[in-house]
């Protein structure tokens, strides 16, 4: 959905028309050229701040309406924080939430932004741009009555020092966004819309930014000896799809970075079918898949300069006469055998085709997979960490620092022999759930046995993508958790090395 909000610059130019905004750090007055904007008003800028209860606290606000002197209709001043504090970038992309906020509360058609502070570099003013844009979206393309703020488009024009260089990180950063805003479109379709098709087709539009795009189908994977993912499709009407993304921005010949996303499309559990309460979230269990997804389209469109692939594992867990069985063995590519005990333990089994074909075929450098895996991490975590599982030290160290850069945070969970031991089976080589103890390690175990040592972090991303509760960068159900993570993750590790 685009969002209706349109984002420009212009040179510092005070006359603006609609709402015009400045920003005030604690216990201190507007400087340079919102300090001239306030002072044309003619009023006392300590007096009406301590009559607001205004204090400059990141988040707080007060307003002067058609204050004299001033060509806008509205003055609104801005609380952002200590000085010298919010310099990391999410904290910029945070700012930018806030303010949007503060504009659709306020019913603003218009705005005009000051930014001339000196903090307010080009990279952190892209990031304020993108927090503008991530905080105004809203998925409502199945109401006929749109909200507010979906009708009334919002023109927001950031006023800087130096636009060109504003201008070109802008662009630059609104790749992510963008493809951030393309993985929570997919998560909120509704699953009779989103099937495995229609999903494999949202990807193939990719082509469009010049990714290649390629699919694997049902008779392709059968061939290939990919019977964990099959099983799990099996029981549906719905044919399954691997969908395979190449965005080859880097040297020609150079082992890609792999990405892997989980895109169960709808998880009924399966004949070990879930509690009817709350399965409606279950349409976003493509999660992974989504980000995955949004990433690609993020490297295209900005056209970073290294080589990715995304690989997508779609398919939907249904119980019907020929779905899979608790009991039923499944030998997986990797020639693995798996004893069912859960059918709704149906990730790890797309997952560990999916992971075993990429490292197979792509020699990657290393693999990332997202997946709205577990239950048990949001146990473990909650709704601000997704859990991050690795077993190679410098990636794992790589993630955590672009989850600070992004805001969008990863917990590290361990992994090891004893964990491993849960998921061994009496019948098979391993079965697919180790229970209820460390529910999400066992899972992320299980995913380990498919990596054959290719550097691998496994996201379980369960309770940090989809109805997580809204944040100051996001209001809607879906997050689309993991395109800037990992957009940010390439740009400061893989680009052009
Ligand atoms: N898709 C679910 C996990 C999930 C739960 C995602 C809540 C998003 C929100 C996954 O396929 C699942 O059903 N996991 C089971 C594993 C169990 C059967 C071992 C779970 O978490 O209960
Ligand atoms: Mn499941
Ligand atoms: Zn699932």
């Amino acid at each position: 959905m685009p969002s209706r909000i349109e984002i420009k610059t212009a040179a510092l130019n005070p006359e603006a028309t609609g709402t015009l905004v400045i920003y005030a750090s604690e216990g201190a007055e507007p400087i340079g050229a919102a300090a001239a904007v306030w002072q044309s008003t003619g009023l006392d800028f300590k007096t009406l701040a301590a009559a607001a209860g205004f204090k400059g606290k990141q988040g707080s606000a007060f307003e002067v309406l058609a204050p004299h002197g001033v060509t806008a209709d509205r003055l609104l001043v801005l609380g952002s924080g200590k000085a010298g504090e919010g310099t990391s970038l999410s904290a910029w992309a945070d700012r930018g939430g806030s303010l949007a906020g503060k504009l659709m509360g306020v019913r603003a058609g218009n705005a005009a932004v000051i930014l001339d502070e000196e903090a307010a570099t080009p990279d952190r003013v892209a990031e304020l741009a993108a927090g503008l844009k991530l905080r105004h979206y809203r998925f409502d393309a199945y109401k006929a009555k749109k909200e507010d703020n979906g009708d009334a488009a919002l023109s927001v024009t950031l006023h800087v020092a130096d636009r060109p260089a504003v201008d070109a990180a802008i662009a630059d950063r609104d790749a992510a966004t963008s493809g951030t805003i393309l993985a929570r479109d997919l998560v909120h379709q509704p699953p009779n819309v989103l099937g495995t098709l229609e999903f494999a087709a949202e990807a193939e539009k990719l082509t469009g930014l010049g990714v290649d795009v390629e699919q694997l189908d049902e008779a392709a994977m059968r061939k290939l000896g990919m019977n964990a993912l099959l099983g799990v499709a099996q029981g549906s009407a719905r044919p399954p799809r691997l969908v395979i993304m190449r965005w080859n921005g880097g040297k020609a010949g150079e082992a890609p970075l792999a990405f892997i996303g989980k895109g169960v499309v709808f998880d009924s559990g399966g004949i070990s079918i879930k509690p009817g309460l709350g399965m409606e979230d279950m349409k976003g269990d493509m999660g992974g898949a989504a980000a995955v997804t949004g990433l690609l389209h993020a490297l295209a469109a900005r056209k970073a300069r290294v080589n990715a692939i995304g690989v997508i594992g779609l398919v939907e867990n249904m119980p019907s006469g020929t779905a899979m069985r608790p009991g039923d063995i499944l030998t997986a590519m990797s020639g693995t055998t798996i004893e069912i005990v859960n059918t709704d333990a149906e990730g790890r089994l797309v997952l560990a085709d999916a992971l075993w074909y990429t490292q197979d075929r792509f020699k990657p450098r290393f693999m990332v997979n997202l997946a709205t895996l577990t239950g048990a991490i949001g146990v473990a975590l909650g709704n601000d960490h997704a859990g991050l599982f690795s077993n190679n030290e410098e990636l794992a160290a790589q993630l955590l620092a672009a989850g600070l850069a992004t805001g969008e945070k990863l917990w590290r969970m361990p992994l090891g022999a004893a964990y491993d031991k849960l998921i061994e089976s009496r019948f098979a080589d391993i079965k697919n759930s180790g229970g209820r103890p460390a529910g999400s390690i066992t899972a992320a175990q299980f995913l380990k046995r498919f990596v054959n040592d290719v550097p691998w972090a496994h996201l379980d991303i369960a309770a940090v993508a989809l109805a997580s509760p809204t944040s100051e960068t996001n209001q809607s159900w879906a997050s689309g958790f993991g395109v800037a993570l990992l957009d940010r993750l390439v740009r400061d590790n893989f680009e052009g090395k």
